[in-house]
């Protein structure tokens, strides 16, 4: 188990080198204000293999804060280094913009020796790791995390995907990028409302495997986000660490790793029926709540284990989305239905057992219910 109350000295400029240890698995290059070692570790991890040119993907508003210098830095090694600017945040995940990108990038002459950077947060590299995986069957890209959600989870996940007309993430594969590189400098302008969002992954982290990680989440959070740069640091760190503790007894996130979805079918649903209202995490906090209630309903887990995700939640981390008011609970069973865990016409939930464990039924983590039970759950959650 990992000591999550060890003290990392993370100076300025010094990083570490994480091995995520997923199938396949990458180097996580970790560290704060530590861009000037970029283009070395591109050299060497290239080496073997080394590129003709290089595409740099983002969004206008990222690249206003910090595109230049890293432009420059690259283009010095890398003269051929072209940039894309996607549509900003999650409206990049799109067929259309897919397209239109992969079109793009062969007409300016992208080969197999070429290498796509994604540099922002998780819909840059989501939408950036699926155009990769699919260009010739497969190219080489690099993801340069801006967001607190992408540093510490959504990139530690081999998972790329758009958004299809029904719901999320519908249309994907799995690619991994030949290396990862986070640098905690770029999320400290993340505006607090994404920072919060950032972190709720990692409390979900706590509450189905590591629960000793949950008394330092209560410690390390600061409700008005006032982080000073080692605290950020350190704090974005053990939310790796959280993760890949889980990763770790299945690396396929498959089975086991499965658990990492707990809330997200409820989540997935009211995110894409709020239209851009609400954040991926502030649709987690919410799907957690549900998956909390509907845990309890079925007698797994008890009244203070409900509470103990409100009390974090709403409390601890203060993330207290306004629900947009077209939210509906027939709309949000619905749109359940073309989650990406359905198997045949069910669709399955990870549930909790007790804090930091999940309920398994017949081997799985997937568990049934009863589709009344969960209608009945989610419309009391919205009275
Ligand atoms: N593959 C996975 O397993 C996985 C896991 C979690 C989330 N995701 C996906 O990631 C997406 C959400 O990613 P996200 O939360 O990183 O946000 P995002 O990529 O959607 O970006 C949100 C906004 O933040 C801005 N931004 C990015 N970096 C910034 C910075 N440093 N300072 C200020 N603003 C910044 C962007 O311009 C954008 O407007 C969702 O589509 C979600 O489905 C995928």
């Amino acid at each position: 188990m990992f000591d999550y109350n060890q003290i990392i000295d993370f100076d300025r400029g010094k990083f570490i080198r994480i091995d995520v240890g997923l199938e396949p698995t990458f180097p996580l290059f970790f560290g704060y204000d530590i861009e000037e070692h970029f283009i070395e570790i591109l050299d060497r991890e290239t080496r073997r293999h080394p590129v003709d040119r290089v595409f740099l993907l983002t969004d206008a508003f990222i690249f206003d804060l910090f595109g230049d210098p890293f432009l420059n830095k690259l283009k010095q090694t890398f003269p051929v280094t072209d940039i894309y600017l996607l549509p900003r945040g999650e409206t990049c995940k799109t067929f259309d913009v897919l397209q239109q990108l992969c079109d793009e990038l062969v007409g300016k002459g992208v080969s197999k020796r070429s290498l796509l950077i994604a540099f922002g947060g998780g819909s840059v590299g989501n939408i950036t790791g699926l155009a990769a995986g699919l260009i010739f069957r497969g190219i080489r890209f690099i993801e340069v995390p801006t967001t607190i959600t992408h540093q510490t989870d959504g990139m530690l996940s081999n998972k790329q995907a758009v958004n299809g007309k029904y719901g999320k993430n519908n249309f994907g594969l799995f690619h991994a990028p030949v290396f990862a590189w986070a640098d905690t400098r770029y999320a400290e302008t993340e505006p607090l409302r994404f920072k919060r969002s950032g972190i709720i992954e990692g409390i979900k982290n706590g509450l189905i495997d590591q629960n000793a990680f949950l008394p330092f989440l209560e410690g390390a959070i600061r409700r008005k986000g006032d982080y000073s740069s080692q605290q950020l640091t350190d704090l974005c760190f053990k939310l790796i660490r959280s993760k890949l503790e889980i990763l770790k007894k299945d690396p396929t996130e498959r089975q086991y790793g499965i658990i990492l979805e707990y809330g997200h079918t409820f989540a997935h649903a009211i995110e894409w029926l709020s239209m851009g209202a609400l954040t991926h995490g502030e649709a987690v906090s919410i799907g957690m709540k549900i998956a909390a209630e509907l845990s309890f309903k079925l007698g797994y887990i008890d009244g203070e284990a409900v509470g103990l995700h409100y009390r974090l939640i709403d409390d601890v981390l203060a993330l207290r989305p306004a629900l947009p008011e077209h939210l509906d609970p027939a709309s949000i069973f619905k749109t359940m239905y073309v989650d990406n865990k359905k198997i045949g016409t069910d669709v399955r939930y990870v549930l909790l057992q007790g804090i930091g464990q999940c309920r398994k039924e017949h081997g799985d983590f997937l568990v049934h219910v009863d589709k009344k039970i969960v209608k009945g759950v989610i419309e009391d959650f919205f009275n």
